[in-house]
Order: C-alpha cells, then sequence, then structure tokens
C-alpha cells in the first residue's frame, strides 16, 4: 500500500432549504413520482433560492470544512473550486469565493471538469501540495444545476440539483491521506452531455433564448452506459495504483447522479451495496458537489470513520471521469 503525501483535513458541506419533490415535478411536466424513483433512485432534491449563490454556497460549506480542520480562512494558500453553474462566467467561482471567506493569501481557480470537477480538483490541489506550492487548500465543488437545467425538459430537470461539498487539504503526516487518483476524458463524446449555446461559438442572443440551448441537454440512455463503463475502468485503476483490492474498501461513495448507476457500478466492483453510501434520493445529482456532499453526511451517519479504506469514482460531462482511493 502507498503512503500518503496528502491527507484530508476537514470536511463541510452546505444544501439550500427548499425541498422539491417528485409530485411537485407532477404538477409541471409530464412524469410521475413512480418513473423517476424507479429510473433514477431520486425521491426528492435541494433547489436553491435567488438569494442562494453557487460562490455563497461554497463558502458556507468551506466555513465548516475549516472549523472542521481547526483552521481559519486565513491559513488557507490555495482554493481550487470546481463548478458547471458558476454564478458569472468571469471570474472563476474560486475568486468570488476568495472574498466571501476573506481569503487574502490565497490563489483561486476552477477546474472546469463537470461532475467528476471535484475529484479533479482534490488532484491538482494534492499536486500543487506535493510541489511545495501550497500548504493548506480548500477544493470545493458547488452547483446551482437548476439554473442552468431547462425547467421544461423532463429527461434532465428532474435529476439535477443544487448543492456544495468542501474539503481541506494538507500535508500528510501518517498513514491516513490520498493513496491514489486517477483521471480521464474522452472529449469526442461532448455532445451526448453539453450545453449548446451561450458560449463564444454560438453567443447569447435572442435565438440562444428562443431554442432553450443555453440549457443543458444530455442523452440520457448513452451517458448511462458510457458512466457504467468509465466508473468500472476507473475503479480498477485506482485500486491498482493504490496497491490494494477492492475486498479492502470500508466504504464507496460514488458520484450520485443515478441509483441504478450506482448498482452497476457496485456490481463490477464486486462490492455489496452495503459497502456503498447512496444519498442520491434525497439530493438528486448534484454534480462536483455530489461526492463531498456524500462523504460529510456518511460521516454524520457513522459510516464513514478515521482509518475506513475509501474508493471514490465519479463521471460526468466531457465525458470525464476518475477515481480516488484514501485511507480516511
Ligand atoms: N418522466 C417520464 N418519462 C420520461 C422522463 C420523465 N422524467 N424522462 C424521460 N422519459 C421518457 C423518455 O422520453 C422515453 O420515452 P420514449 O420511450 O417514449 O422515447 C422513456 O422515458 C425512456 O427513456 P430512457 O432515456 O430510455 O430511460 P432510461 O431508463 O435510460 O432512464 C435516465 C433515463 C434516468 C436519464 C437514465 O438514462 C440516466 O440516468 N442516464 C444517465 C444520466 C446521468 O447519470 N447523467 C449524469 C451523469 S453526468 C452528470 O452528472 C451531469
Amino acid at each position: 500500500m502507498k503512503t500518503p503525501t496528502v491527507a484530508f483535513a476537514g470536511l463541510g458541506s452546505r444544501v439550500p432549504s427548499r425541498v422539491v419533490t417528485n409530485a411537485d415535478f407532477e404538477k409541471t411536466l409530464e412524469t410521475s413520482d413512480t418513473w423517476i424513483r424507479e429510473r433514477s433512485g431520486i425521491r426528492e432534491r435541494r433547489f436553491a433560492g435567488p438569494d442562494e449563490s453557487t460562490a455563497g454556497m461554497a463558502r458556507d460549506a468551506c466555513l465548516l470544512a475549516l472549523e472542521d480542520a481547526k483552521r481559519s480562512p486565513a491559513d488557507v494558500d490555495l482554493i481550487v473550486g470546481a463548478t458547471a453553474s458558476p454564478d458569472r462566467l468571469l471570474p472563476s467561482m474560486a475568486c468570488d469565493l476568495q472574498a466571501l471567506l476573506g481569503a487574502k493569501g490565497a490563489a483561486a481557480f476552477d477546474v472546469v471538469a463537470a461532475c467528476p470537477g471535484w475529484v479533479y480538483a482534490v488532484t491538482v490541489a494534492k499536486a500543487m501540495i506535493e510541489a511545495g506550492s501550497a500548504r493548506c487548500a480548500l477544493a470545493v465543488g458547488s452547483e446551482k444545476l437548476s439554473t442552468i437545467t431547462d425547467q421544461t425538459d423532463r429527461s434532465t430537470a428532474v435529476l439535477l440539483a443544487d448543492g456544495a461539498g468542501a474539503t481541506v487539504l494538507v500535508p500528510a503526516t501518517g498513514e491516513r491521506g490520498i493513496l491514489s487518483t486517477f483521471l480521464k476524458s474522452d472529449g469526442t463524446l461532448a455532445e451526448l452531455l453539453y450545453r449548446p449555446s451561450g458560449g463564444a461559438a454560438r453567443p447569447f442572443d435572442e435565438s440562444v433564448l428562443k431554442d432553450r440551448s443555453h440549457f443543458l441537454r444530455m442523452s440520457g440512455r448513452e451517458v448511462f452506459k458510457a458512466a457504467v463503463k468509465a466508473m468500472s475502468e476507473a475503479t480498477h485503476c485506482a485500486l491498482d495504483l493504490a496497491g490494494v483490492t477492492a475486498d479492502q474498501v470500508d466504504l464507496l461513495v460514488p458520484h450520485q447522479a443515478n441509483l441504478r448507476i450506482i448498482q452497476a457500478l457496485a456490481e463490477h466492483a464486486h462490492l455489496p451495496m452495503e459497502k456503498v453510501f447512496v444519498n442520491v434520493d434525497r439530493y438528486g445529482n448534484t454534480s462536483s458537489a455530489s461526492i463531498p456532499l456524500a462523504l460529510d453526511e456518511a460521516r454524520a451517519a457513522g459510516r464513514l470513520k478515521p482509518g475506513d479504506l475509501v474508493l471514490m469514482v465519479t463521471f460526468g460531462a466531457g465525458f470525464t471521469w476518475g477515481a480516488m482511493v484514501v485511507r480516511w
């Protein structure tokens, strides 16, 4: 087994208070609670209000993570943000977050890697700590996906939701820490999950508003198949890199997109569902926030304890995917 160089020192999360149930969608879309539960496992999700920004939810999650790590914003020298739904396109969410936290000594930037964004952010922060460029880093995923989703499109509206999850990373001092990370991408499949307009290729104008092409579009069935295949690959690679086997894993915390994807992944990884943490039923798909939010809930529920071997696996737009093995 590898000796870790970088460890998690703190964890925090924040979700909006407004609960949107499947029954709420029944009022506005041609859908049903049964369809949504059977196809995705989702029962309810949270939607942020106008006063709850992506950077604001990130700030709340970061303050909780810093408190957990017994550190303050003044200690932070690096913020790596991950979001597919920034409050504005320029500057980065991480810069808005740096200002909100008053983290005066921190460099700040975002990674753009969709749902795996937090795993990408952790990997970048880890590398910068190893290189001596940072000693106390925040890796944070925050999303207000309800604003980039077409709420009249039943194939995406019922799946995507809002929330934030944050972690504090520091140099490891013992056995606990990150044992491996694995990242990969395939941009040839970008158009199976993307936002067609609003960027430089087709800047925002009235025609974009009319055809609603600034909202996210997804070919669900193709994404489903690609997700299971890619996450299975990532699982094997991350376990190999860490020098551990699946039977040593205490807890699998997968990206919370769809219960059926999670079940298929667990089967491929030969892990029983008792070892898998699931909260997609209550939060839907919160993209880059999904894994840190699930970690925080798992810990609060007593499912994540110091010394546990934890496997995290993720997949999303790009396509991007990845996995990480941690001695918690
Ligand atoms: N309510 C009722 N019917 C619906 C709904 C809905 N909300 N959404 C779609 N349908 C219909 C479709 O129109 C289709 O109807 P048709 O057969 O008449 O054309 C039918 O249900 C079946 O659609 P499928 O796409 O085949 O259904 P599937 O079993 O694949 O489930 C789902 C759809 C839930 C989207 C699934 O494919 C999925 O989860 N895919 C992966 C999505 C995902 O995980 N994305 C996120 C990863 S990346 C990221 O996190 C951003």
